[in-house]
């Protein structure tokens, strides 16, 4: 839950508003960030790489707004320190939206349009992440054009396999992203970028997956990344400025879980492999950079739904509650295409009567469409009432669909009391407005 949650009268509030005056205010599903949360684990990441490498060259967290983005929620993250971390022209424009500047905003993809890189280089950003030769060839075509040198940063791929679901798990050899440094491709992506005229060797990239616990699997990524760096510098005599190590630390989404590290441990670890490298190689140190997405925003944000029909299905083992809301895999996809667990509390009133084993289904026409397995919830419960679920503020809104025509819900944040709307609900009107014959 977000730290700033209670329950007043038995009601859940969350940033001081309860969860009933959310809902009659800006309707259900609704999607409700707790700014103060937010912001803190945002600063808490930022301390971390500050605290860890202080005596080394320091480091930048950039906020991968791939988990959620809004023009003030970007801003936010600016105000906390942070860069973001764009993939798209619609999450670069929305950082530039937010008013960030070009030099704290980075571009990945495996696969940028033409004109996301000219936009990229028209706002000076701090770095392009380039993750083909194909790539490497395109990005320097369009800074020739512009008589610009863009700074690049390498994607390559370590080896090293951590991560939840296998969807969610990008450093082993067979899938689409980075340059390899096993088969030579990484290299060879170094060679062109330093033979190339328009191209400036900034940094080496690397992202394992997603949801990783383990400490371990971050070390040993960045073993292999800066065991390349000292490589690099053997062959072509550079030493390679930056090292991004990517994003992926994970968060509970139900109570048995595993607790995650704190940032601290993390980013000491980081600083450790680091520091065996510059005694190792005898270079400078390299400047650091992370990209935690999940971490910031996830635990931030409930989902609040509001309960239909409820169905008790006889089976051999005794009887399943289904507990339909208004909501579902178009809100939130994860648990269809990752399996992922969640859990959901009553909201709108007190939880603890009586307690009956749930699950809680969404509105769709599709049996998978699952929101929570698995939990326990009050006997009572009724049309009306008000579920929220926990730990949807990353990959919720920014994956939501409009899967059976559903218009995709508004996201608020709230903060000491009030509330603020970051993206207006969507409504059925304006999904028919995309329809030439409607
Ligand atoms: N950096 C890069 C290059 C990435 O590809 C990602 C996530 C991140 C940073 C942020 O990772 P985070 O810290 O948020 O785990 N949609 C999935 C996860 C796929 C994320 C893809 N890239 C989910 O709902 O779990």
């Amino acid at each position: 839950w977000p730290m700033n949650v209670d329950r007043v009268g038995g009601e859940l509030t969350i940033g001081g508003v309860s969860a009933s005056d959310l809902v009659a205010q800006f309707g259900s599903p609704l999607y409700v960030i707790d700014e103060g949360d937010m912001r803190a684990r945002a600063h808490a990441w930022k301390s971390a790489i500050d605290e860890s490498f202080a005596d080394l060259a320091g480091g930048d967290v950039f906020y991968a707004g791939k988990a959620f983005l809004s023009v003030a929620a970007a801003r936010w993250m600016a105000e906390e320190g942070l860069s973001i971390d764009t993939c798209s022209e619609g999450e670069l424009r929305t950082a530039i939206a937010a008013g960030v500047p070009g030099s704290k905003i980075g571009l990945h993809g495996n696969n940028k349009s033409r004109a996301e890189i000219e936009l990229a280089l028209q706002a000076g950003v701090a770095h392009v992440v380039v993750d083909s030769l194909a790539e490497l060839a395109l990005v320097e075509q369009v800074a020739g054009q512009r008589g610009q040198t863009a700074p690049i940063v390498l994607r390559v791929t370590t080896g090293v396999h951590a991560g939840g679901h296998e969807y969610i798990s990008t450093a082993h050899e067979d899938q689409k992203f980075g340059l390899s440094i096993s088969t030579g491709a990484a290299l060879r992506a170094v060679e062109e970028t330093l033979a190339a005229s328009h191209l400036e060797l900034v940094g080496l990239h690397s992202h394992i997956g997603s949801q990783i616990l383990a400490v371990e699997a971050f070390q040993a990524a960045a073993n292999a990344i800066l065991a390349l760096r000292a490589e690099i510098s053997a062959l072509h005599g550079v030493t390679v400025p930056e090292i991004d190590f990517g994003g992926g630390y994970a968060i509970r989404y139900t109570v048995i879980d595993d607790v995650p590290p704190a940032p601290l441990t993390y980013t000491a670890a980081l600083a450790g492999a680091v520091t065996a490298h510059v005694v190792e190689s005898g270079l400078a140190a390299p400047r650091v950079s992370i990209e935690p997405g999940r971490s910031i925003v996830g635990p931030a944000g409930i989902t609040l739904y509001t309960v239909g029909t409820i169905k008790n299905v006889e089976l051999e083992e005794g009887s399943r509650r289904y507990v339909s809301v208004d909501g579902g895999m178009s809100d939130n996809i994860r648990p269809a295409l990752y399996e992922a667990d969640y859990t959901a509390a009553l909201a709108s009133r007190e939880p603890f009567d009586e307690q009956v084993r749930s699950r809680v289904v969404g509105k769709h026409c599709e049996s998978g469409d699952i929101l929570v397995k698995d939990v326990a919830l009050s006997a009572s419960l009724g049309p009306g009432d008000l579920l929220a679920v926990p730990a949807t503020g990353a990959y919720g809104r920014s994956m939501a669909s409009n899967y059976n025509m559903l218009p995709r819900p508004g996201v608020v944040a709230v903060s000491d009391g009030s509330v603020k709307q970051l993206i207006r609900r969507e409504t059925v009107e304006d999904l028919l407005t995309f329809d030439e014959d409607a």
